[in-house]
């Protein structure tokens, strides 16, 4: 079993940041923010960082290429998370060990979070973990639908939940702890039937549990954490809190 590898999602087009410069390579505090999700990663002992990149690959494959450690998959249409993570087959052909799964767009995460959502997963010899948050703001993000004893059962994206799913406060950050087998077995079997006719990685969940797998689903950012930046705005905030906490 090797150590673990990590998938880390950056082909999306982000609009909303209205900037010609791909969204991963928008500075905080000097540095592209994809860079602090690769070193949360390499804190929680990762070895392996595959980066998907499409959306203006060029650019951020360039923008990263100093890094010895990274390797490039192509993902040159967006046609959802899952297909995105399917890009990196041939990078963890060999890989026999934990995968995990994060957005190139995350500055804040934690390499001990990130430690402690790998250590569930070797805990409960599980297919597959995600790593969720409970926020009253869950606008626009999959929610963790349980059942009646608290057992994880899917995560349903907001465009296809009922309004009982859509007020459940629990949240997918988008991180997951996978066994890489697992995964790309699961992904070979996604189907895009939903409102946005995408390949999902949040089925792989649902997918993997009906298989007779082991999933679990566990809190383990707090929602700041795993807070994406989809705007200046929020690119702003985000520097303000990286600074407040190297001032510590
Ligand atoms: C996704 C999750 C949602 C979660 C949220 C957290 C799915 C289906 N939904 O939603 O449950 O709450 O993240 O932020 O996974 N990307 C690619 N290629 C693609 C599509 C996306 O690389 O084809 C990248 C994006 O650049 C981004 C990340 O994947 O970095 C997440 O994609 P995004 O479209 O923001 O996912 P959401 O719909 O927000
Ligand atoms: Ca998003």
């Amino acid at each position: 079993m090797s150590r673990p590898a990590a998938v880390i999602l950056a082909a999306g087009k982000s609009t909303r940041m209205k900037s010609e410069l791909p969204k991963v390579l928008h500075p905080v505090l000097g540095r592209p923010m994809i860079e602090y999700v690769l070193d949360a990663a390499r804190a929680a002992n990762c070895e392996k960082l595959v980066v998907i990149v499409g959306h203006k690959a060029d650019e951020v494959k360039a923008a990263l290429a100093h890094h010895s450690d990274i390797q490039f998959a192509l993902q040159s249409e967006q046609k959802g998370t899952g297909h995105a993570v399917m890009m990196s087959a041939e990078n963890l052909a060999d890989h026999d060990g934990p995968v995990l799964v994060l957005a190139g767009d995350t500055p804040l995460l934690k390499g001990s979070s990130l430690s402690r959502l790998l250590g569930l997963q070797k805990e409960n010899q599980a297919a597959c973990v995600v790593g969720t948050a409970i926020t009253e703001a869950n606008h626009g993000l999959g929610r963790i639908v349980r059942d009646a004893a608290g057992q994880f059962l899917r995560i349903v994206e907001q465009k296809d939940a009922t309004p009982e799913e859509a007020a459940i406060e629990e949240i997918n950050t988008g991180c997951f702890a996978f066994d890489g087998r697992q995964l790309f077995s699961a992904l070979q079997r996604l189907k895009p039937d939903n409102s946005q006719a995408e390949y999902y990685l949040t089925d792989c969940a649902e997918i993997l549990l009906k298989a007779v797998q082991t999933v679990k689903a566990f809190p383990v950012f707090d929602i700041q954490e795993a807070m994406g930046v989809n705007t200046q705005e929020q690119l702003a905030e985000v520097a303000e809190i990286l600074q407040s906490e190297s001032v510590e």
